[in-house]
């Protein structure tokens, strides 16, 4: 059987200062050491199509159809990229995906060069929520996001998770702290998606 690539370099994760973060874990908790032994925090790898990846995705937003060849030729892109760290949580005992997230690094001429970090596609699954993982996730992908040297990390959330996420340390920034859209969806261009296959409030497409 061929050997699973990963997206980016696992031993990054082994290294993230968890004391630098803001976020109260109770008990502590870590990428490296997540608290259970069943539990792994590590990159995307090619074989985690076949484990519910794009399933648990499927919880934040809709996904469509996407075959094993168009997961692995978008895996393949990201790779070549270095710009994506999509950062997964398995339940080993089941061989399963139960949370993501992902920073997207932005390559910029301002800042003196500089990246900016964004946090993207947050979800734990469902059966799996309020045992700190969201935290976890969210809190290893900022904690890399300044170790591959970002300037800083941005996010857009829905109001609901505005606590979430300053409990984390995220901030609402005054007087800069909107995010406006255009959709190109079904052949046209507008600020509101009123499309009749988006899921309602809960699972708002990103
Ligand atoms: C948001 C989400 C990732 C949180 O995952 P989780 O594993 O339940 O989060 P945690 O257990 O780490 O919770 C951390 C803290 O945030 C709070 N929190 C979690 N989900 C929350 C929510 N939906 N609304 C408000 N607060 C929430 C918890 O109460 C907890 O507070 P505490 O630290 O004071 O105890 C999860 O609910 C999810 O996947 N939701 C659906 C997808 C989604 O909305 N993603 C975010 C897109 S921006």
């Amino acid at each position: 059987m061929q050997e699973e690539l990963s997206l980016y370099d696992p031993s990054l994760l082994l290294g993230l200062d968890f004391f630098r973060s803001p976020a109260g874990f109770n008990p502590r908790i870590s990428a490296a050491v997540p608290g259970e032994t069943w539990l792994k925090v590590r990159p995307l790898q090619t074989g985690d199509y076949n484990r519910g990846f794009l399933q648990i995705l499927s919880q934040l937003t809709k996904v469509g159809d996407v075959s094993l060849t168009q997961f692995l030729n978008r895996f393949a892109q990201m790779r070549a990229s270095g710009d994506y760290y999509v950062t997964v949580i398995v339940d080993t005992r089941h061989d399963k995906i139960i949370g993501s997230a992902t920073l997207v690094l932005e390559r910029k001429f301002i800042h003196g060069c500089g990246t900016r970090g964004r946090l993207e596609d947050v979800v734990v699954d469902d059966t799996y929520r309020g045992k700190q993982l969201g935290k976890l996730i969210v809190v290893t992908v900022t904690l890399l996001a300044e170790q591959l040297g970002c300037y800083k990390m941005s996010l857009d959330c829905k109001d609901k998770l505005i606590p979430f996420y300053k409990s984390i340390g995220y901030a609402l920034e005054p007087g800069n702290a909107n995010t406006m859209n255009i959709r190109y969806e079904n052949g046209t261009i507008s600020a509101n998606r009123t499309g009749g296959n988006c899921k309602p409030d809960d699972t708002e497409p990103s």
